[in-house]
């Protein structure tokens, strides 16, 4: 049976790495006046109680946004505008999860459904800009093959379209074979962002967690080059910061 439950992780190091990318790439389509679809393969609840027994038991947030204070972070202020706007009187008592982060509109549909054949359903979207968030819970291992195999086929529908891909660092050599399978795929303008908290092990519990994004806007890897180092120095484990910030194929 699968258990996985993200209140027990929202608010954690992956979260606040994944919500970054999710803010930057939302707030570049919205410079322009035109429409565009935003589309959330895995949406999971949007909202999660800090105080829940699951979020307690755990404190994974108090790892990730937690340690994360405002003051430092004047670049992240579109980011942490969101979480205040949900926790008015200062303590963080409730996190965003993404479609939250997206914000509400009457025009919105959710489907409990497949996300993966929703998506290719859904592709091209009408408004010919668009931007699709993949972020499984991976709880069987040939989920690896299937968010590829999804990515690829969505692309080859939507070829224009900015594609942001969480993953856990779980064991690297998984990794290394989605990273491969989409780089021999063709298709360009990938770009890999990672956060570790700890150093790879092997099935011990995840380390590290990235986002794959395709068609990213060009001033993206900018601001994650010069977030990532500070990020990890901050909520990572050990003395010295993990992370990746890479250009996986170019134009
Ligand atoms: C990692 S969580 C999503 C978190 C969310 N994107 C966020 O950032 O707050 C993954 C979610 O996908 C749901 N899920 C699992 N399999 C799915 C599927 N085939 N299609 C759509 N959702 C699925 C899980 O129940 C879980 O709520």
């Amino acid at each position: 049976m699968l258990s996985y439950r993200h209140s027990f992780h929202a608010g954690n190091y992956a979260d606040v790495l994944k919500h970054i990318v999710q803010v930057e790439i939302l707030s570049h389509l919205v410079i322009k006046d035109k429409p565009f679809t935003y589309i959330d393969t895995h949406s999971g609840a949007g909202l999660y109680s800090l105080s829940s027994e699951q979020a307690t038991k755990t404190a994974e947030f108090s790892e990730g946004i937690g340690k994360l204070n405002k003051s430092d972070w004047p670049e992240l202020e579109s980011y942490f505008k969101i979480i205040n706007s949900l926790n008015a009187d200062g303590e963080l008592a409730v996190y965003p999860g993404s479609p939250r982060i997206f914000g509400k509109d009457k025009r919105f549909i959710v489907k409990a459904e497949d996300g993966y054949e929703q998506l290719i359903a859904l592709l091209p979207p009408m408004s010919k800009r668009g931007f699709v968030l993949i972020d499984p819970s991976y709880e069987i291992k040939s989920e690896y093959d299937r968010v590829v195999e999804t990515l690829i086929k969505a692309h080859r529908r939507f070829t224009t379209g900015t594609y942001a891909l969480w993953y856990p660092v779980v064991d690297r050599s998984r990794i290394n074979r989605l990273e491969k399978k989409l780089i021999e795929s063709g298709i360009k303008r990938i770009q890999l962002f990672e956060l570790g908290q700890q150093k790879d092990t092997i099935e011990r519990g995840m380390t590290s967690a990235g986002m794959i994004v395709i068609n990213p806007p060009w001033t993206l890897f900018g601001k994650m080059k010069e977030l990532l180092p500070r990020l990890a120095t901050v909520l990572g484990r050990d003395d010295v910061p993990i992370f990746r910030c890479e250009e996986l194929v170019g134009e």
